[in-house]
């Protein structure tokens, strides 16, 4: 787990720069600036996500899937690849390396199970 390598006080800068990052993406920034009307709410959420999918803080209580599926008009799996390069670039830019690691493989792992509730969720 990530628990011996990330500090909490590193994950608010990190979403801070991460989202900055997909703000100014042509293809993502589009999609978050129309959803997102209080950034500073968006950041600090975020924080407590990451804080409790790596520190298990319990500080995030969301339902994200339902969230995603809000904006699925306009969602696709290339722009999840988009979303993790610039998470994986962003990441290995402000981390230590097996610190960036573990958040990589952990953001690897929600997107893909994001994508299966998105997108190939059989009908029951
Ligand atoms: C929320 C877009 C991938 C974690 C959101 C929102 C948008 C968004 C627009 C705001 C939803 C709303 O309230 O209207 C995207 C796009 C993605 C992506 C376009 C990739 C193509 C991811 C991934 C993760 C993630 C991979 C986790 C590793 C979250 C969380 C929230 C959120 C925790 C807050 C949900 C809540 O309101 O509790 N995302 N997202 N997203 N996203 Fe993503």
């Amino acid at each position: 787990n990530g628990v011996s390598h990330i500090r909490e006080s590193d994950l608010g800068p990190l979403v801070d720069a991460f989202y900055a990052r997909v703000r100014g993406d042509a293809a993502l920034g589009p999609i978050f600036n129309d959803a997102i009307h209080d950034w500073p709410d968006h950041l600090k959420k975020l924080t407590a996500f990451w804080s409790s999918v790596m520190l298990a803080s319990g500080r995030y209580k969301g339902q994200p899937v339902a969230a995603h599926m809000k904006h699925k008009a306009r969602i696709t799996p290339e722009l999840f690849d988009r979303w993790l390069l610039l998470w994986k670039e962003t990441t290995d830019d402000l981390m230590t390396p097996k610190a960036a690691a573990a958040l990589q493989a952990k953001a690897a792992q929600i997107a893909e199970s994001l994508q299966l509730a998105m997108f190939f969720r059989l009908p029951s």
